[in-house]
């Protein structure tokens, strides 16, 4: 068995309640399917986080509260940068003294945000870092700027269920000294229709992007799924906040995974756990903090109140 991803899917195909990690979900046409994901009109959540870079980069500095000094800005999985483009924009014509280093796991990523930045916003300092969140910011704790300020935005914290996300906030806590602030992008819990529908967009961007989980299978495992056997069926569930995403298969099947060199059943309608996207108030978010090390500073909404920027600050 080669790869991680080999033994990732070996696992969750053999659990009782089948599950595939969304870790899995970003190779280049995953990438290219959650940007149509992001434009699609019924997933509000990028839209709502880009309004209140948008308008409100000036609040947030304010709330960083900055001492005289150097700035670190830190952002875990920065993507595009589109949002945070707005806040470093605001930094600048404040002339506040920082260097932003993004990171990402993707390379592509990575160098592509950094290609724009450096047309755009000529005279930013930079650090980019292309890898794992954990280790980096190890690294960078040795640094010791005046300021340091770390965004985890996008409600990625949400693919995580809230023991897991408690367990990731205590290690990035523990990477952080006092007064270092946490800017977490959380979507808010809602009407469940508006919720759902962000998952179930009518264009089928979501669903073919939880297909190409097994294109992405059947390619470099070589496996023999048939997409035409199984079919999006996400859920929202209200009582634990979170909308979950699954591949169900129409019927009873045999799937053949060449590289692990193994058969996997599936009875008529059984399902394939693929995502869950955790959503928050402030009564959960608190629970979810108590005893990390963080504590809550101050929450900005969107315009429409579905989506928040938190802010946290790691205490003494
Ligand atoms: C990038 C994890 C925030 O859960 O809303 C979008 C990913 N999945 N549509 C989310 C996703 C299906 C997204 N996050």
């Amino acid at each position: 068995m080669s790869s991680t991803f080999a033994t990732d899917v070996a696992k969750g195909l053999s659990e009782e309640k089948k599950t595939l990690s969304s870790k899995y979900f970003y190779d280049k046409i995953g990438d290219e399917l959650f940007i149509k994901i992001m434009h699609s009109n019924e997933y509000y959540l990028t839209n709502s986080e880009l309004d209140i870079f948008k308008n409100q980069s000036q609040g947030l500095i304010e709330g960083f509260s900055l001492k005289n000094g150097d700035t670190d800005l830190i952002e875990l999985g920065a993507g595009d940068g589109s949002k945070t483009t707005h806040l470093l924009k605001e930094m600048l014509n404040q002339n506040i003294d920082f260097t932003y280093a993004p990171i990402d796991i993707s390379e592509h990523a990575v160098n592509s945000l950094v290609a724009s930045l450096k047309t755009n916003l000529p005279t930013l300092k930079l650090r980019p870092r292309i890898g794992d969140y954990f280790n980096i910011l190890e690294e960078e704790n040795t640094n010791n700027p005046k300021n340091r300020i770390i965004l985890f935005l996008g409600s990625n914290l949400g693919n995580l269920n809230n023991n897991q996300a408690s367990q990731f906030l205590t290690k990035l806590s523990s990477r952080m000294q006092t007064g270092d602030k946490l800017l977490l992008g959380l979507d808010i819990k809602k009407l469940p229709s508006i919720i759902l529908a962000a998952y179930n967009d009518k264009g089928g961007h979501t669903r073919d992007f939880n297909l190409n989980l097994l294109t992405r299978i059947n390619n470099e495992l070589g496996a023999n799924f048939n997409l035409n056997n199984f079919i999006h069926a996400p859920y929202y569930d209200p009582i634990l906040g979170r909308s979950v995403s699954s591949l169900v298969s129409t019927k009873e099947q045999v799937v053949f995974i060449k590289e692990l060199n193994q058969e996997f059943t599936f009875r008529a309608w059984e399902a394939i756990q693929t995502e869950i996207s955790q959503k928050y108030d402030l009564h959960s978010l608190n629970e979810i903090i108590k005893g990390t090390g963080l504590v809550f500073k101050r929450v900005f909404y969107d315009q429409n109140k579905l989506f928040m920027d938190v802010l946290i600050e790691k205490e003494s």
